[in-house]
Order: C-alpha cells, then sequence, then structure tokens
C-alpha cells in the first residue's frame, strides 16, 4: 500500500472529534493533549505506511509493557526521563536558578522508606563478595554554605547489578539507607562496589531495545535523593570511569559531571580505620543543593513507584 493516503486535513478533523475538542466538558488539558498525540500518531501511521498486523503488534508490546509494570523500564529507554530532565534544566534555567549539581534521572528501582541514621551508615548486609565500597561527601548549598541536616536518600544494586526488593535475592533494603547529614554536612556511607544493571532477559524493553540494535544495560552507578528544608529537591546519580557502558546507558542517565573516578585504598591503616578487612574503593560525591524559589518548577515530584518486571 503506498504511504500518504490521508489529507492532514482528514487527520486533523478526526483527531479533533475523538479527543472530543469539538464538543464542551471533559477535562480541557486532557482534551489538548490526547488531540496532538492521536494526530501525530495518525500522521506516523500514514506516513509509515504501518500495517493492520505491525498496528496490532505494537498494541500487544504496550499490554505486555503495561502486565509486566515495566512502564518505568521502557520509559527511560527510550530517553524520555532524561528528556524531562532536560526540559526541567532550561526550566530552571529561565527561572535563574544554576550552580546546583546536575540532575539525572530516577529510573524505576527506587524504595521509600529506607533505615535513616546520622551522619553514616552501612548500606550491606555483609553477605555480598563484591568490593567493600566508601561514598562520602558534603553537602553545600549554592553559596557555599554546609548544610547539615539534609537528609541523603542514596541507593544502588549489589555486585550483581540487581536491587532490593527487586531481584526477591536480597534482605529488604539492602544497600538503601537515608543518612542525614553531620554538623559539617557531610554523610559517609559503607557498602560494596555496584555492577551495572541489565534489563531483565525476557522483558519488552529489552526486546524493544534488541529491536532497534542497542543493547539493554546499565553503567554502575550511585542513585541519590538528597532534601532539605528551604532546598530544592535534587535527584541524582554518579557513574564510574573506565564502566563499560558509561557512555552508552540505555537510560541515558551518564552525565560528564557525575562522573567520579574511584579510588582504590590499599594502606593498611586506612582499611581498618574504614572498619573493612581488605582493600576498599573510595568515591566522593560532593553536593550542592540550590534553594527553593517561587516560581520556579518543582523538583518533588510525585510518582508512583513501579517495580520493573
Ligand atoms: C536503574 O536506575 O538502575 C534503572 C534506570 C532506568 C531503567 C532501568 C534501571
Ligand atoms: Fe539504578
Amino acid at each position: 500500500m503506498p504511504a500518504n493516503l490521508m489529507t492532514k486535513a482528514q487527520m486533523k478533523e478526526l483527531a479533533e472529534e475523538a479527543s472530543g475538542l469539538k464538543q464542551s466538558g471533559g477535562d480541557a488539558r486532557v482534551k489538548e493533549i490526547a488531540n496532538r498525540l492521536l494526530y501525530r500518531l495518525m500522521q506516523v501511521i500514514d506516513e509509515c505506511d504501518v500495517s493492520m498486523e505491525e498496528f496490532w503488534a505494537g498494541i500487544g508490546f504496550i499490554a505486555q509493557t503495561g502486565k509486566n509494570n515495566e512502564f518505568g523500564l521502557l520509559v527511560p529507554g527510550v530517553a524520555l526521563e532524561h528528556f524531562l530532565d532536560l526540559r526541567l534544566d532550561e526550566a530552571e534555567k529561565k527561572a535563574g536558578i544554576k550552580g546546583g549539581t546536575l540532575r539525572t534521572i530516577e529510573g524505576p528501582l527506587y524504595v521509600a522508606g529506607a533505615p535513616l541514621s546520622k551522619g553514616e551508615a552501612r548500606m550491606d548486609d555483609g553477605t555480598d563478595p563484591g568490593e567493600p565500597f566508601v561514598i562520602e561527601g558534603q553537602v553545600r548549598g549554592e553559596d557555599g554554605n554546609i548544610i547539615a541536616g539534609a537528609i541523603v536518600d542514596l541507593w544502588h544494586a549489589n555486585s550483581k547489578g540487581g536491587y532490593s526488593f527487586i531481584d526477591g535475592e536480597q534482605a529488604p533494603y539492602n544497600l538503601r539507607r537515608r543518612i542525614e547529614t553531620d554538623e559539617k554536612g557531610r554523610y559517609l556511607a559503607r557498602s560494596i562496589v555496584p555492577n551495572g544493571y541489565g534489563c531483565p532477559p525476557l522483558s519488552c524493553t529489552r526486546k524493544a531495545m534488541n529491536l532497534m540494535g542497542r543493547h539493554a544495560e546499565r553503567p554502575a552507578h550511585v542513585h541519590f535523593f538528597v532534601s532539605a528544608p528551604g532546598y530544592r529537591k535534587l535527584t541524582t546519580q554518579f557513574n564510574f570511569t573506565g564502566d563499560k557502558y558509561l557512555y552508552t546507558d540505555f537510560a541515558f542517565g551518564t552525565r560528564e559531571e557525575l562522573v567520579v573516578t574511584l579510588e582504590r585504598v590499599t594502606d593498611a591503616n586506612e582499611i581498618r580505620n574504614a572498619g573493612f578487612n581488605r582493600p576498599f574503593a573510595r568515591a566522593t560525591f560532593d553536593v550542592v543543593m540550590t534553594k527553593e524559589r517561587a516560581g520556579a518548577p518543582k523538583t518533588e515530584v510525585a510518582r508512583e513507584h513501579v517495580i520493573a518486571a
């Protein structure tokens, strides 16, 4: 069948009717967005001459993604979560907000309510044979002021790339902690070095990535939510230099400013002082928070935390 069988006017008319634009009532915002989405979708179908089989296969894929609770994986995989971050960056620039630590995606694997402690925490339960890890840093404001009492909520994968709660193999809240910064604005976490996450082998997301000739892997990373009264909530991560997938993260989470070089510590005194019995890796990740101000785009986002298949 040839492409471009329809006129723009026909598709416009149909999309407007289907989204209720021609009627009163309903939700104006929903109508507006539905109309634009439908019009563009009709255009793509017509331009690409999408067959009936292709269309229904696409609907089946979306249905299966929903059944698997996988949209949280697929959305970053097609760069939409990163796109939302880029838009927020621009909106902040316009509002005159600058100088804070860069944000990057939250991803779908956060679990709220991790144990809270002051100053420092041990994140792993001692069963992971991975490389011991110290993550430390200081939280400051954009003017360089120390922020004591900030909550650093951090989470990461284990040495196999799995997340507690999601992989069903780890103790609850393993590798998930909230640390309140001390009077110097500092936090310190003892843990094990994570491995990168890969989408489940049979997931719709991996299938979609492979159909696009892409892999479905993330480089190793550590996630952060950082919050403090009067400051804008920060959602970010850091990655490690040298990671195989650093610059091809399937979820578009890597940002150059958030790449950290792990220091390998082999000195016996330092190992003992850190509370380990073997050499360890150390990452320093300082955070700069920006002040909340009226009229600025929100960074505290209500979001259901969906668990991947
Ligand atoms: C993650 O943070 O590990 C993640 C982010 C996006 C998609 C899948 C996993
Ligand atoms: Fe992650």
